[in-house]
């Protein structure tokens, strides 16, 4: 059953045309950006690429600045992009969306200082704990000063938890016992004191996963070090997006005095090859396999379209209900064409996860979010 206001959405986004009135149909949104509709809740955010933050694509520059009030760089503050050798780095991109994001009046969150994977390619194999440990000192401390009280948060350590909650058994767990995370957010602190430091994952909603993430706030809270806030990540598949895990985990970091925020937010609407859900980037499908699955490629049906936009309605609903714990909401991209779901797990589909479409216009599930605030 579509409900009144959905159904105004769905007529706004020209999706249907019998049934909606000609009033309907012409009333623009009194405010159409995302970002000022939610401003006084969280952030609204996006994440940009090279062209992006060269300003190379006008029309999603314009989405950009009109829509959204937050950024995070996709790839280019990675470790493997910014340290280029022992003692080399690679700050002309990153300078760039720091640039950016301070013309447009856009806040960077940083991502992301240690992370298992896209690691520099010199320290890849190495297995000395020494250099690893001076590779992770200097890192730290030399990239998240550079940008203290230019970026304004920091994902100071990204995915280092396995699916049962345990700790990944990384590079940095091998060689630096579990201690690393602690010291990770101590350094961070050191080197970039007016920045806000954050613990970022995927499926850290899910009970197990849930309780790895609340021990590593509690340790790192325990040691006197500073954590301001928890991401979860939020890479979902239409009809199985987790709620009920999702409303637990806002109380249950809520409740450890931490900010919540939904970080590469995303809805997958093709089948998914792989068991259970992961956005672990080494996880990949055979793009010759039958369980391809690429039905989509001449356009998305209106049923989808529907389904889509209520999954996006109720995680507003949710997010706006806990506005008091959660800070920003990030979409993992600006338009379906330029969302790395098109590659993953299978490479070259035609994938539709965002707000906006190929044509970056807003889509049903735009203006469900949007009518949210009307
Ligand atoms: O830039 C090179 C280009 O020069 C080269 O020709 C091309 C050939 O494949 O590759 C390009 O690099 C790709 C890069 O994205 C930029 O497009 C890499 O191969 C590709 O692996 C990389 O994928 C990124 C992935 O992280 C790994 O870093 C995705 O764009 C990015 O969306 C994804 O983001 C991650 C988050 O950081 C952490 N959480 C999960 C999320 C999704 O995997």
């Amino acid at each position: 059953m579509i409900n009144k206001r959905f159904f105004e959405a769905v007529c706004l986004a020209g999706l249907l045309g019998a049934g909606c009135s000609s009033s309907q149909k012409a009333t623009a949104p009194k405010v159409s950006s995302l970002g000022e509709a939610y401003k006084k809740d969280f952030l609204i955010g996006t994440a940009l690429n090279n062209a992006h933050i060269l300003e190379r694509d006008s029309l999603a520059n314009q989405l950009i600045k009109q829509q959204f009030t937050a950024a995070t760089p996709e790839n280019i503050m990675k470790a493997e992009v910014l340290h280029t050798g022992w003692e080399k780095y690679n700050f002309e991109m990153a300078d760039k969306i720091v640039a950016y994001g301070q013309k447009n009046n856009i806040k960077i969150n940083a991502h992301t200082l240690i992370w298992h994977s896209q690691l520099p390619f010199f320290i890849r194999g190495i297995k000395s704990a020494d250099s690893i440990k001076a590779y992770f000192e200097n890192h730290i401390t030399t990239v998240a000063s550079r940008y203290d009280g230019k970026v304004y948060s920091w994902d100071v350590v990204n995915e280092a938890l396995n699916e049962d909650g345990t700790m990944r058994n990384s590079v940095f767990l091998k060689n630096l016992g579990p201690g690393y995370i602690v010291e990770a957010f101590r350094l961070a602190q050191k080197a970039a004191p007016n920045t806000q430091l954050y613990y970022n994952d995927y499926n850290i909603e899910a009970p197990k996963k849930r309780a790895g993430a609340l021990e590593i706030v509690k340790k790192i809270q325990a040691a006197g070090v500073k954590i301001d806030g928890v991401g979860i990540q939020g890479h979902w598949h239409l009809g199985t997006v987790p709620y009920k895990d999702i409303e637990e985990s806002i109380e249950a970091f809520g409740k450890l005095g931490v900010q919540v925020m939904f970080t590469e937010l995303d809805i997958s609407v093709l089948p998914n090859p792989l068991r259970g859900n992961t956005a672990d980037v080494s996880a990949r499908a055979d793009e010759n396999s039958a369980n391809r699955g690429n039905p989509y490629v001449k356009g998305l049906p209106d049923s989808i379209q529907l389904a889509l936009a209520k999954d996006y309605e109720k995680l507003f609903r949710l997010f706006l209900k806990h506005k008091d714990k959660v800070t920003r909401i990030t979409f993992w991209g600006v338009t379906d064409g330029g969302s790395w779901l098109n590659d993953f797990p299978v490479r070259g589909r035609t994938n539709y996860p965002l707000l906006f479409d190929r044509k970056y216009q807003p889509k049903p599930a735009f203006y469900s979010v949007y009518n949210l605030k009307k």
